[in-house]
């Protein structure tokens, strides 16, 4: 997926990725949310974050709207936009994860095609992709943005889920359904991956 660039050469740093994770005590991996707008990714990615952050553990949340405040900026929301969204975002979070950095990314990511391309950029079991699983309605109902309401009434088009499709994850590492469980209890689900993976130790 990368594109060509030509006369560079890579430079191969002295500090390696495993010397990082030695210097962390912690590995790094990719937390990637997907999931519809008021699913909970942004809740829930700032909410584990602030779990592993007070074990110690060297964090970074990539989010939807601050990206597209800055690195994104110039995108919009047609397909096309989207996928090039994701592209960037997948190339920062291989950046961090070579940091030595738990990244957590909180995009909706709705096309199965650009997360396929997002994990196949990262070394394999390193792309752990969470579908937060909330149904319309619900995510609806909470409305936090208010969004949904102006996509309803044609004031937001190409919106995510109304106007815009969402392709629900095949395989992914993790489900959780946010509509079913407390915020406390989908962190948990969420940590305990995280140890089963040895990505951090055992308390
Ligand atoms: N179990 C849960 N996990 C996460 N959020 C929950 C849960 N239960 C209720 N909520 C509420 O659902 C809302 C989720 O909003 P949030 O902004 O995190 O969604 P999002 O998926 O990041 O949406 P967007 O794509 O628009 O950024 C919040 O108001 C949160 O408090
Ligand atoms: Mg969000």
């Amino acid at each position: 997926m990368s594109l060509p660039s030509s006369n560079t050469v890579w430079h191969r740093a002295s500090v390696t990725r495993d010397r990082r994770h030695q210097l962390n005590q912690h590995k790094s991996v990719i937390l990637w949310f997907t999931g519809l707008s008021g699913a909970g990714k942004s809740t829930l990615a700032h909410a584990v974050e602030e779990k592993l952050h007070l074990s110690g553990c060297r964090t970074f949340v990539l989010d939807g709207d601050n990206v597209r405040h800055g690195l994104c900026g110039d995108l919009g929301f047609s397909d096309q936009d989207r996928r090039e969204n994701i592209r960037r975002i997948a190339e920062v979070a291989k950046l961090m994860l070579e940091a030595g950095v738990i990244t957590l990314t909180a995009f909706i990511s709705p096309f199965n095609a650009e997360r396929q391309q997002a994990r196949e950029l990262m070394p394999t079991n390193d792309f752990i992709e969470i579908y937060c699983q909330c149904d319309i309605a619900v995510c609806e109902q909470r409305d936090v943005k208010g969004l949904y309401k102006k996509a309803r009434s044609g004031e937001i088009a190409q919106f995510t889920g109304i106007s815009s499709p969402y392709e629900p994850p095949v395989n992914p590492e993790l489900i959780i359904d946010t509509d079913l469980f407390s915020l406390d209890e989908c962190v948990e689900q969420v940590l305990a991956l995280l140890k089963q993976r040895a990505v951090v130790a055992e308390q």
